[in-house]
């Protein structure tokens, strides 16, 4: 898999679709696979979804795209791409010539198994005279009176930006302007690295008293917070910051039973594809993440307490202040299986200290460091990449992490997300332990818990 598409929940139920492959474990042909769950963490697989039409305009692919409610029907906007002559392309990268246009597909079953595809698209082109990078991930939402839509996009050695419309019916729409780019951007760098960026998956939503736009760019899931003009409909952009410092991309957001905003993301492979083909799987979801605004419009991240419904029993650890125990204690800490959550308090002011996580059996490469120097404030270092984060005095570090299988999901004082993907050796289940160097003094709490599966049918490696 990769992205996340359209999730939303319905009728007591929590959909997730996401970009799928039916032919093996590497990216080709996307379809849209499904995936049904009552609570965001037990989850059954349902039939594809979306498959590309013979003929039609998502003939070679059926891209991103969101799922929206109009009149008691769930309906979703997503981008088909065909093969066109290059003349005719928006998308012309790794040989990849291919034209993009947002299609819309409405749901006939109360389980959302059942698509009927609009026949045609309701955005065939790019607006006149903009020669775009890409034209695709449509995320549309209801204003007023008005459906608004921002789609990604970007302009050859210009970067990435994203284009906003609006639409009476969903199915046809008046281009506004282009709501953010990199080269207005206030609160970005206006060098692209990539001369064909395009600011793919972008969403923006109502947050706190607030607006969050996010989008995936080079490699990363990146947010910014301000305000979005409900008349002139455009965004003032106050802060910025990246999503997950790891390997995260493509997230995508909902709403909750209760309202809270669900972000999701794909966590993609750090290994060969050759190495996924043989394994037979590829990429996976991340925990469901809740977002949050500060008042100054500084974003949060919390992970659903639905997650809670996999943990077991919870172990304490209680430092007593000696440098040996204290230590040993630390180094005590198991989780079978490379599957819980460690949480710890620590105090980010005093001396510098690492935490590593590794194969409690030793011998292999850490899977993760983490590290405190109180010579560099304002920042903590994972796997040695210093990391922004905001202490008030006297705050303490507040850790918490999941293992599963090989991704680990850090979350530091609720401000940096960091994603690692780690590797066994050899094709079994690893039992994780923890290293503490230098003086223990900065250890406060810990605690830890086991987890169960996701799913009866889970895949490792
Ligand atoms: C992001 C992305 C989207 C696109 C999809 C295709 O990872 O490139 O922009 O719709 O993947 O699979």
């Amino acid at each position: 898999m990769n992205d996340p598409n359209g999730p939303i929940y319905w009728r007591g139920k929590y959909h997730l679709f996401y970009q799928y492959n039916p032919d093996g474990a590497y990216w080709s042909n996307m379809h849209w696979g499904h995936a049904i769950s009552a609570d965001m963490v037990h989850w059954k697989h349902l039939p594809v979804a979306l498959a590309p039409t013979p003929g039609g305009p998502d003939a070679d692919g059926c891209y991103t795209g969101s799922a929206v409610v109009e009149n008691g029907r769930v309906v979703m906007l997503y981008t088909g791409v065909r093969s066109v002559p290059e003349t005719q392309a928006t998308i012309k990268d790794n040989g990849n010539i291919l034209r993009e246009t947002q299609c819309l597909a409405i749901a006939s079953d109360a389980e959302l198994r059942n698509w009927t595809k609009w026949p045609v698209p309701v955005l065939g082109a790019s607006p006149e005279g903009m020669e775009v990078a890409g034209f695709r991930d449509p995320s549309p939402w209801r204003q007023g009176d008005w459906w608004y839509m921002v789609i990604g996009s970007g302009i050859v050695n210009r970067g990435g930006m994203v284009l906003l419309y609006r639409s009476k019916d969903l199915r046809s729409w008046q281009f506004l302007h282009v709501m953010a780019s990199r080269e207005n951007s206030p609160v970005v760098s206006h060098q692209p690295t990539n001369l064909r960026e395009v600011w793919e998956c972008p969403e923006i939503f109502r947050l706190g008293g607030k607006h969050l736009f996010i989008y995936s760019a080079d490699g990363k899931a990146q947010w910014q917070s301000g305000v979005l003009d409900d008349k002139t409909m455009i965004f003032h952009p106050e802060k910025a910051g990246t999503l997950d410092y790891g390997c995260y991309y493509a997230s995508k957001s909902q709403r909750a039973s209760d309202g809270r905003r669900i972000l999701w993301g794909w966590i993609p492979e750090t290994r060969k594809e050759k190495e996924c083909r043989a394994a037979g799987w590829a990429g996976m979801m991340s925990l469901p993440r809740v977002l949050s605004l500060d008042d100054d419009g500084q974003l949060r991240i919390d992970v659903a307490v639905e997650v809670e419904r996999l943990c077991e029993k919870q172990q304490t650890l209680r430092f007593v202040g000696n440098e040996e125990r204290d230590r040993s204690l630390i180094e005590s800490v198991r989780i079978t299986g490379c599957r819980g959550e460690v949480r710890c308090a620590l105090c980010g002011s005093g001396e510098s200290f690492e935490l590593v996580l590794s194969d409690a059996a030793g011998g292999v490469e850490p899977w993760l460091s983490l590290k405190v120097d109180p010579l560099y404030p304002g920042q903590i270092f994972l796997d040695d990449k210093p990391l922004p984060l905001l202490l008030s005095p006297g705050e303490d570090l507040d850790v918490v992490l999941y293992v599963d299988g090989s991704v680990i999901e850090v979350f530091v004082n609720r401000q940096v997300a960091y994603t690692k993907r780690f590797y066994y050796l050899k094709n079994n289940q690893r039992t994780l332990g923890l290293q503490w160097k230098g003086k223990t003094s900065a250890l406060r709490k810990l605690y830890y818990r086991q987890m169960s599966h996701v799913f009866a049918n889970w895949l490792t490696l």
